[in-house]
């Protein structure tokens, strides 16, 4: 019997959606400033916006241009320039880009070709053309860089370029501040989802005691507790590399925050504004997050306890793609897409919580879990190291759950980011959780 949500023509119709989506989100990055704007280094922690641009085409063109479709490299000279292992990031703009005009060109070119090339592809045969997997991932490599154009957008400073409309207001949240996620096994991971990433894979079983975790991420308001009791003066509440980070760089607050009087402010999309104290902090680092649940008295939640709280299921016994179920995200689940250019209030999207009411694991801040970036049990690199492979190890921590810059199709249950722990210009937050046997 085929699988109705894996045949061919629900896969070229998906492929076809998702490309032309973050397509549009690429241009819209793209063009709502000057060209000065794009070969302009905004951060030494950031490509100038005109690299991702022809970096995106490069990688579409490198993987189902000449991989897939064995075609000849169409500008084999730029490779070098493009790849991201070649240049560390402060490194590229003095390389010899590709102006906006024929950077823009060239992924258009890219694209075009590609389009014909979806038409005649077969999803079966090679472990890449398998349910349309190197067209999903094309797609979500450009959503990714566009999820890091928005970064860029966030750092450059000037008037603002971007607008978007603001969530709704939450509910009144009127459950516990905290659910219990009884003890036992679940399926952690995936062998099925088709356009899972390398590190996704593979579906394993995994052992996680009871605990408790937050049912929403942790405000600013909380958060403001933290810094007005001392808490970035205080050795206590941090790991001896956290306090030497933020004492070496003086930090005070979360990135973009800049006290006034007895408010605090916060830059977002060249826009100052008061901290909004119901949503969820943004912009903080893993030294911060844990040294937060420290002084909170409890800790981050491990990887394990993440995955396990937004997807089991216990009343089915089994792991959901999703905390609401098997449906992809909607508008109505989640704040995804850059739909709005901020997360959404604690309390928001009841329609997206899990089944034991744990609500905004999916969408609006990308949460900092205790855990080392590390293979799965059975992992195997594909298609190339460079995606995982070479990062796994205790430098990099995991962060789960997306943000409000990621759009759905790089989203899921089972999707794994990560990045240094010092590193805090990510759409980062986090929520917290206590073993069951503590008080
Ligand atoms: C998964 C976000 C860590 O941006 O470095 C983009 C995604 N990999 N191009 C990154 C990625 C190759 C990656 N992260
Ligand atoms: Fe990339």
């Amino acid at each position: 019997m085929t699988d109705p949500a894996h045949d061919a023509d629900t896969l070229r119709e998906r492929a076809l959606t998702t490309l032309t989506t973050a397509r549009a989100r690429t241009t819209l990055l793209t063009s709502c400033v000057e060209d000065p704007d794009l070969t302009a280094q905004h951060s030494p922690l950031m490509s100038p916006l005109v690299w991702d641009l022809a970096h995106i085409g490069n990688q579409e063109e490198q993987w189902l241009l000449r991989t897939v479709a064995g075609r000849e490299a169409m500008r084999p000279e730029i490779d070098g320039i493009y790849d991201a292992f070649e240049h560390p990031r402060a490194a590229r703009p003095t390389l010899p880009l590709l102006p906006p005009t024929e950077a823009r060109h060239y992924a258009s070119e890219v694209r075009g070709r590609v389009l014909d090339l979806l038409e005649s592809t077969a999803f079966h045969g090679t472990r890449l053309t398998e349910a349309a997997f190197a067209f999903g991932m094309i797609a979500q490599h450009e959503q990714q860089h566009d999820e890091t154009m928005l970064i860029t957008h966030q750092l450059r400073r000037g008037p603002q370029a971007l607008t978007a409309p603001d969530p709704e207001p939450a509910p009144l949240l009127t459950g516990p501040s905290e659910v219990l996620v009884p003890g036992g096994p679940f399926t952690m991971g995936t062998s099925t989802e088709p356009w899972a990433l390398d590190n996704e894979r593979p579906a394993h079983r995994r052992e996680v005691p009871p605990f408790y975790i937050d049912t929403t991420p942790v405000t600013n308001a909380a958060y403001k507790a933290f810094i007005e009791d001392g808490g970035y003066d205080d050795d206590r509440w941090w790991t001896p590399e956290g306090w030497a980070h933020i004492r070496g760089n003086s930090i005070h607050a979360p990135l973009f925050w800049r006290r006034d009087g007895k408010q605090w402010l916060r830059r977002r999309f060249g826009v100052t504004e008061v901290v909004p104290p119901d949503e969820p902090v943004l912009h903080v680092c893993w030294y911060e997050a844990d040294a937060y649940a420290r002084w909170a008295g409890r800790r981050l939640p491990t990887e394990a306890e993440w995955e396990k709280a937004a997807r089991h299921d216990p009343a089915g016994n089994r792991s959901m793609r999703y905390p609401w179920g098997d449906d992809d995200p909607g508008p109505e689940h989640a704040n995804l897409g850059q739909r709005h250019l901020r997360p959404a209030p604690a309390g928001s999207y009841p329609e997206g919580e899990s089944p034991l009411g744990v609500r905004q694991l999916i969408g609006d801040v990308w949460e900092w879990t205790a855990s080392d970036f590390l293979p799965y049990p059975g992992f195997q690199a594909f298609p190339y190291k460079e995606y995982s492979e070479v990062f796994f190890g205790p430098e990099y921590k995991v962060l789960r759950g997306g943000a409000f810059a990621v759009d759905a199709v790089a989203c899921r249950g089972t999707f794994r980011n990560w990045d240094y722990p010092i590193r805090r210009q990510i759409f980062s937050g986090f929520r917290t959780a206590r073993s069951a046997g503590d008080t």
